[in-house]
């Protein structure tokens, strides 16, 4: 599983570069799917890079044409996982009544993400509605969070909304990768410059023409 390969490991065993490693053996580009009902796993097409120019930061093109909602393609920019995900309805309606729960529900550390993002809403940080576009690394000490993206009770939370839930030292994110209060990590998650080259294919690492 998606997760299982990308999940951190516990408290004491070195969280940072053992949740890399096994990042970094995981594949570069593959697909978890989220929820009951969905069993179909499309292969996701795109072009990357050789192994050298992604150590550079060259940018990584992905095709999600392919990308269902509740599914999330994980590509690899700078050596680091990048999750494509495809929000529903209901996640997207859930986002909004978190904000009292949150570290910085408005995004003000401008560190955390591109101003374009924020543009259309703040509240879903991302370019298009529905597809947010992450860091997938958790912003205390890099392990990388497990996606709980089903509106349910959780283990962790009784009035979990779905989101991103680090089990090394137990932070939890939104998933709009807003993190939670009173959590170790200190920051949202991540969003990484990105572009969309047509409605299916989006460029990571470059900001858009003409961004400020
Ligand atoms: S690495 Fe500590 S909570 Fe995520």
């Amino acid at each position: 599983m998606v997760d299982e390969a990308l999940g951190g490991s516990g408290p004491g065993e070195g969280p940072v570069n053992e949740g890399r490693r096994r990042f970094l053996t995981a594949s570069t580009l593959v697909v978890g799917a989220v929820g009951a009902g969905i069993t179909a796993i499309p292969f996701i097409k795109s072009w990357n890079p050789s192994a050298r120019a992604k150590l550079a930061g060259a940018p990584v093109t992905v095709d999600i044409s392919a990308l269902q909602e509740g599914q999330r393609l994980i590509a690899e920019w700078r050596g680091q996982p990048i999750w494509i995900v495809k929000r529903s309805k209901a996640i997207l309606e859930a986002l909004p009544t978190l904000d009292d729960q949150l570290g910085d529900p408005e995004s003000e550390n401008a560190d955390q993400q591109p101003a374009y993002v924020l543009e259309s809403n703040r509240e879903l940080r991302s370019i298009k509605p529905d597809i947010s576009v992450l860091v997938g690394l958790c912003t205390h000490l890099g392990c990388s969070p497990e996606m709980v993206a089903e509106i349910r009770p959780a283990p962790f939370d009784a009035n979990w909304k779905g989101g991103y839930f680090c089990p090394c030292h137990k932070s939890k994110f939104d998933m709009a990768g807003r993190v939670y209060s009173g959590v170790p990590a200190p920051n949202n998650l991540l969003v990484p410059p990105h572009y969309y080259a047509d409605d299916n294919t989006i460029v990571i690492g470059v900001d858009p023409e003409g961004a400020a």
